[in-house]
């Protein structure tokens, strides 16, 4: 991954060279020093004292509303580049045939359906999400697929015991977390020792490009939100991205939950960050 050029604050460490056809990027200490500063419409404090405002039965009940035309939007908003993000994001978690991984808020389980394909008939994807309406699309996505497996829980309290996958996702979903910290302790709990974590999520870019196209999200998005009457959800949509913390934030959040070798990766100017951390090995 490369060294973030749009974020100013420093990042400790070195680059660190990756196996898996990632590129080198800033490593961070697992210790966290006071917030740079929160932002709005996310809880105040310490970065591990953030989070989204808004709880988990009421973001499920809004995306239990707008399932029907999430991956329609999801599509045009993203300008068609979202499945090459996924893409990124599978190949980080460095499964190989026959391992196991969970996608937490998995949605309509688009990235659980690569992750299955990555793992084959021998490994095993749960997916798991708070709004049975995604999750019924899910399923319906990927019957064809046994070792696929979609069940409604929360994030913040995963349905899985310590150490039971060898990598845990989360796509457009950590800015959705009461607390984000928690988040990533859930996910770093379930994964076995020296497994990934990896987390793809909308960013505010500070390139000059990525103003423009933060500029179009913030000024178009809910204007499409009405256009498919779903105006409450998509201004969420926008206010949720302004709230999520800066990558070198998050970083350091994921840092303070456990996990060590964080590293991310801008894309598309920046419009999007993949992050990703291994829990430490035994
Ligand atoms: C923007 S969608 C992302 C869905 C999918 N991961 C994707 O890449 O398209 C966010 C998802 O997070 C889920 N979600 C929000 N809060 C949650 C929580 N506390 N626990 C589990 N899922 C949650 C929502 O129900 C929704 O399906």
């Amino acid at each position: 991954m490369s060294r973030p050029d749009h974020d100013p604050e420093p990042v400790p460490g070195p680059p660190v060279p990756q196996p898996d056809g990632l590129s080198a990027g800033p490593s961070v200490a697992p210790s966290v020093g006071p917030s740079p500063g929160a932002s709005p419409g996310a809880s105040p404090g310490a970065p591990a004292d953030r989070g989204n405002a808004l709880g988990a039965p009421e973001v499920g009940a809004m995306f239990d509303r707008i399932a029907p035309v999430y991956d329609g939007m999801n599509a045009v908003i993203s300008g068609f580049q979202e499945p090459r993000w996924r893409r990124r994001a599978v190949a980080a978690t460095g499964l190989r045939s026959g391992m196991a991984a969970i996608d937490v808020a998995t949605g309509t389980g688009k990235l659980a359906g690569s992750l299955a394909d990555r793992v084959g008939p021998f490994g095993r994807v749960l997916g798991v999400d708070v709004s049975p309406g995604m999750l019924e699309r899910a399923r319906d996505a990927g019957s064809d697929a046994p070792w696929l497996e979609f069940v409604v829980g929360d994030a913040l309290a995963l349905p899985a015991d310590d150490g039971a996958f060898d990598a845990a996702t989360i796509a457009f979903g950590m800015r959705n977390l009461p607390d984000y910290r928690r988040g990533f302790s859930e996910m770093a709990r379930v994964v076995r020792p020296g497994g990934r974590v990896v987390c793809l999520e909308i960013a505010r870019p500070r390139t000059l490009a990525g103003r423009v196209g933060r500029l179009w999200f913030e000024r178009a998005v809910p204007l499409i939100g009405r256009a498919v009457r779903q105006a409450e959800a998509y201004r969420y949509l926008v206010s949720s991205v302004r709230a999520y913390p800066p990558p070198a934030e998050i970083a350091a959040i994921m840092a303070a939950a456990g996990l060590v070798d964080v590293r991310w990766r801008p894309m598309t100017l920046g419009m999007v960050t993949l992050h990703v951390g291994s829990t430490p090995p035994r």
